[in-house]
């Protein structure tokens, strides 16, 4: 699979709703409950990073539930985006770009969301065909401000910012014209997610899901 279709199954996803929650899932056994809570809430597309043990497990079980898409984060190596495929993950989540899990996500056919910064960055995904980048990290990159400035140049580039976004900051992302969505990890966090409290994180969903 291009670069070029990569982007397109990319941004088709992030148009999907206002926010990917990003997840750090500790224990599979909550996977389901929280996918199920999240997609309910009107948030379908999810990025659950590969930063536990569990990680590949919760994938698994995220995607059999209905209406979600799910993904994998802090994709890094090729062997992490097989991993991440085999497990079910229907896109790769990158913080950056090189040129080895560019290749092996072609190879295997599964989306990837590279992230860029700098113009330099952008301009090198763009060269290797991508037009659907993820700007990490946000606040600490410039933030909206940053964002902004980009779309002058490089107004060709779409952006999922993610990072230190929030409920107060995210519509400074969301009405720029080169952001499709946003991603963050502020919808789903670790104690709710423990407790397995779904109906707070389906509340929070729902407000992510207005956000515009
Ligand atoms: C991450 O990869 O950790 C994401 O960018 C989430 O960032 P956040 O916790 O600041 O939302």
């Amino acid at each position: 699979m291009t670069p070029e279709i990569q982007s397109q199954k990319s941004r088709a996803l992030c148009e999907r709703a206002p926010v990917i929650p990003v997840l750090v899932v500790p224990d599979a056994a909550r996977a389901e409950g929280l996918a199920t809570a999240l997609v309910a809430g009107g948030l379908p597309v999810l990025e659950i990073t590969l930063r536990t043990p569990a990680a590949l497990d919760a994938i698994r079980q995220m995607a059999r539930v209905n209406g979600g898409h799910v993904g994998a984060g802090t994709v890094l190596t090729p062997d992490d985006a097989k991993r991440a495929r085999d497990a079910g993950a229907s896109f790769a989540v990158s913080p950056g770009a090189t040129e080895r899990l560019v290749m092996a996500c072609s190879d295997i056919g599964l989306p990837l969301l590279p992230g860029a910064v700098t113009a330099s960055e952008v301009m090198r995904a763009m060269e290797m065909g991508y037009s659907m980048l993820k700007f990490f990290p946000a606040e600490a990159a410039g933030g909206a401000k940053a964002l902004k400035s980009l779309a002058g140049p490089l107004p060709q580039v779409s952006f999922c910012p993610t990072g230190g976004v929030t409920p107060a900051n995210a519509p400074d992302y969301l009405g720029l014209p080169n952001v499709v969505c946003v991603g963050g990890s502020w919808i789903a966090p670790d104690a709710e997610v423990a407790a397995g409290d779904w109906a707070a994180i389906e509340a929070r969903a729902r407000e992510a899901s207005g956000l515009h």
